[in-house]
């Protein structure tokens, strides 16, 4: 049996672990729409010549996103992050920067990268920096405007990273800080430090820490109206080699530890070392035998009752040959228990000095090991962790795992997706028109796309996807603001804000109820989607939205479509824009009410027709039509219709021919037709062709001189066609129509399939906001 197989027969196939993704679970999981990253509701933030944006500090308090970049950090008004509002540069020094290099380490890697960032008590706030491999952390205020770093500089080993490609994690609570990332230079002493109060961190031991990846922390409140007196929780989610598998290469598996706030340590034994950190593997079962996916980034969704409150994590295959990721939901209570519940793993040695990890089904010291100090242990005199047992405290020292996996809610993830990576993910939940609450996950991709989805009793949906930085970079950091509606991202090239939710994105009645966004409804009042009112008001009546059953038989049957008239010339190409709002509709053009055959000279492309050479029979109506089904439904829509209208002025008495047939597109048995056409016609063709390409200067004869600049690349090798240098201009009627779809009427000749307009602005470099000269 291969080391793999043996892994898979080891995690994954026992009897109860037939893992499947459903197909209806992939099906689902193609985003309806693509918001492009030029669009409007995308504001941008970057300083020329600054890079790695990522960490973050929302102050809602104060109106200000605070953004840690190489070297610097920024404050920016939290409405509109392109506005910055202050800035502090911290450097590295020079002195610093050498001793790094000479150390063996890049340039790159000898920077200050600021990587924490956390509001204390006072409202000061503490920022640490990798600062040339020698982490540091200082404290910052921002008065009167200005952000400020006190001169006073305190060691930040244990706190902040060395290596700023390392994974770290870090949390203030209760003015304590929680960090997880390394102690020395090399990373060889990962460690869970709590510092600024009574410092406590975890032992140097392959069973506690085995060369982990940090990615997340997070506290829940336990003792709140809790009978048992049980303490608050500060949980830290990585993933990290395995010890309990027998297996001959590295694998790696999800964790989720735990240790208790009002942990002071042991008194002999674990000496100021946590005396309740538990772990437990975490389970996000994507695929039949494939080696265990690896979480990436967890955010906690708050209840009002933190029993009520979910983890919601990310999940990436740690095979590259994988394409596969996932979000995995955990109930809080279901994770607590594991750790308050579950049987622990001990090890056992078989053989000569081989190492087994089996359940432990012996009898458990009290209080139990790793619990935090309760009424039980209160009863029995244990008044803090200092007062714990000596057989307590050895039994959590050698084996501090849990034998249970947590498992995901409903046991399977939550959405499974192709393609890009995802990195981060953040939460919000709304109520519905239905009364419901739905909880919508944010989650941004390596590839610098945050998919928006949500999970409607078991069928994933994702509403759509939005490009918030052009070039492909991963999603470093993602923060949601309640406050503002707003989600934030960073990335090594710039931040990024974008609105949770774009209801005036929905053009129709159809398309704001097929979008199923759960912020969003159609306003029959106002004839436009509009965000749902917060509070459920009696103005429900005038709305239409249908989130779980995407039943759009309520919305109003629309006006009939003014057509949108154009003349044109023969021999021109034109292209009829119907951009569509889903992904999912197909697209239907019709002609004259026939549906239109795309022949050779017409083509319909993803979201335009494409007429490649107008003759006196492209005149007539055109209409486009989507149709989009959902839950067994078919909906059609006119999206555009154009009257196209032929200029009889130019081609008067010019008796104007088409012009010779391009390099077609597709190619029928049907070509072969022209053989009939007497030899006569073709000769009056040429010559019609000659004469009209000299009279509008496309040939050049000896002694013209070109005059037209505008013909497209002059001397484009691949254009030999003298008519692809033709740029024919149609002009627009002018219109009140507000369908947007009529935005670009283009065209010139050749083959230029050129993208929309849109796509076009999308496709160069971004015009970032030089913020400088704004300021
Ligand atoms: C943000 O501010 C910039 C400059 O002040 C402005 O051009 C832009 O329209 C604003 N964006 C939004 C979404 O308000
Ligand atoms: C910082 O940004 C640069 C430019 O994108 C990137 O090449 C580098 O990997 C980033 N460094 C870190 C530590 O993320
Ligand atoms: C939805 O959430 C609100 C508060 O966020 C709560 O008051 C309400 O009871 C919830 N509704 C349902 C159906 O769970
Ligand atoms: C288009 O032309 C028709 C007549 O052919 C006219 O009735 C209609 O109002 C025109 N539409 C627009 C939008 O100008
Ligand atoms: C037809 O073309 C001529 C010459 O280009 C132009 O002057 C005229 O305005 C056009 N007519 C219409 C109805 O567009």
């Amino acid at each position: 049996m291969s080391p793999w197989a043996l892994a898979c027969f080891l995690l994954l196939c026992g009897p109860a672990a037939v893992r499947m993704i459903g197909a209806a679970g992939l099906a689902g999981a193609l985003p309806r729409n693509t918001v492009p990253c030029n669009d409007d509701s995308i504001t941008l933030f970057r300083v020329d010549g600054v890079w790695n944006y990522s960490s973050m500090l929302l102050r809602e308090d104060l109106g200000l996103l605070l953004l840690g970049a190489r070297e610097a950090v920024y404050g920016l008004d939290l409405r509109n992050i392109s506005r910055k509002t202050a800035e502090v540069q911290w450097a590295v020094t020079q002195d610093k920067q050498a001793e790094c290099t000479d150390k063996g380490k890049t340039l790159m890697d000898c920077w200050n990268y600021i990587r924490i960032l956390h509001v204390l008590k006072d409202g000061r706030m503490y920022v640490c920096g990798t600062n040339a491999f020698s982490p540091t952390c200082g404290y910052m205020t921002y008065e009167g405007g200005r952000l400020s770093l006190l001169s006073t500089m305190e060691d930040g080993k244990g706190i902040c990273p060395y290596d700023p490609y390392q994974r770290y994690s870090s949390l203030m609570v209760d003015g304590a800080l929680y960090s997880a990332t390394t102690l020395n230079f090399l990373g060889s002493e990962p460690l869970l430090l709590r510092s600024l109060t009574t410092a406590l961190r975890t032992e140097f031991q392959a069973m506690w820490l085995n060369e982990p990846q940090f990615v997340s922390m997070v506290e829940v409140p336990e003792s709140v109206g809790n009978v048992e007196g049980d303490d608050d929780k500060v949980y830290l989610f990585f993933s990290e080699i395995a010890v309990e598998y027998d297996f001959s290469s590295k694998l790696a598996v999800s964790r989720v530890a735990r240790v208790c706030k009002k942990d002071k340590g042991g008194q002999r034994i674990l000496q100021k070392k946590w005396t309740s950190f538990l772990k437990a593997r975490l389970d996000c079962p994507v695929l039949e035998s494939s080696l265990p996916f690896l979480v990436q980034d967890v955010f906690l969704w708050r209840a009002s009752d933190w029993r009520n409150s979910v983890f919601y994590a990310v999940f990436t295959p740690q095979s590259a040959s994988v394409d596969l990721s996932a979000v995995c939901a955990y109930s809080v209570t279901a994770v607590g228990d594991v750790f308050s519940k579950g049987k622990f793993k001990t090890p056992v040695t078989v053989e000569t000095s081989h190492t087994k990890w089996v359940m432990y089904s012996g009898e458990l010291p009290v209080p139990r090991p790793g619990a935090c100090i309760d009424n039980t242990a209160k009863q029995m005199g244990i008044m803090t962790t200092l007062d714990l047992p000596d057989k307590v405290l050895q039994f959590v020292q050698t084996q501090p795992l849990m034998d249970p996996a947590v498992e995901p809610l409903s046991g399977r993830p939550l959405l499974v997706k192709r393609g890009a990576a995802f990195t981060r993910i953040v939460v919000d939940r709304v109520t519905a028109l239905d009364g419901q609450n739905y909880t919508v996950m944010f989650v941004g991709t390596d590839n610098g796309f945050v998919q928006k989805a949500v999970n409607y009793d078991g069928e994933m949906v994702i509403i759509e996807e939005m490009q918030l930085f052009h070039q492909p970079v991963p999603i470093e950091i993602l923060r949601l603001s309640v406050a503002t509606g707003q989600l934030y991202a960073g990335s090594s090239h710039g931040a990024a804000q974008v609105s949770l939710s774009v209801c005036g994105r929905y053009r129709s009645c159809l398309d704001c109820v097929l979008a199923r966004d759960p912020y969003c409804a159609w306003n029959l009042a106002e004839g436009r989607c509009t965000a749902l009112p917060h509070l459920q008001s009696l103005q429900t009546r005038n709305l239409i939205q249908s989130v779980k059953d995407a039943d759009a038989s309520t919305c109003p049957i629309p006006e009939t479509m003014e057509p949108e008239n154009m003349t044109f010339t023969t021999g021109m190409s034109i292209k009829l824009p119907c951009q569509q709002g889903s992904k999912r509709a197909a697209v239907h053009w019709l002609k004259d009410d026939q549906p239109l055959n795309p022949s050779d000279e017409d083509y319909v492309h993803e979201d335009s027709l494409l007429i490649l050479r107008t003759s006196a029979a492209t005149a007539g109506r055109y209409e486009c039509r989507s149709v989009e089904s959902a839950k067994g439904r078919k909906y059609t829509a006119t999206v555009a219709v154009y009257k196209l209208l032929l200029n009889e002025t130019v081609n008067e008495g010019k008796d104007v021919k088409p012009l010779p047939p391009q390099p077609k597109p597709r190619t029928t048995g049907h070509d072969l037709l022209p053989l009939q056409v007497p030899l006569v016609a073709l000769a009056v063709t040429l010559a019609v062709l000659l004469a009209w390409n000299l009279y509008r200067g496309h040939l050049c004869l000896p002694g013209c001189r070109r005059t037209q600049e505008s013909a497209g690349s002059p001397s484009s090798p691949g254009q030999t066609n003298p008519e692809a240098a033709e740029v024919s201009e149609i002009t627009l009627l002018p219109n009140r129509n507000i369908n947007n779809n009529h935005f670009s009427v283009t065209f010139a000749g050749g083959m230029d399939t050129t993208a929309s307009p849109r796509d076009k602005r999308c496709s160069v470099p971004l015009q970032y906001i030089d913020d400088e000269s704004e300021i």
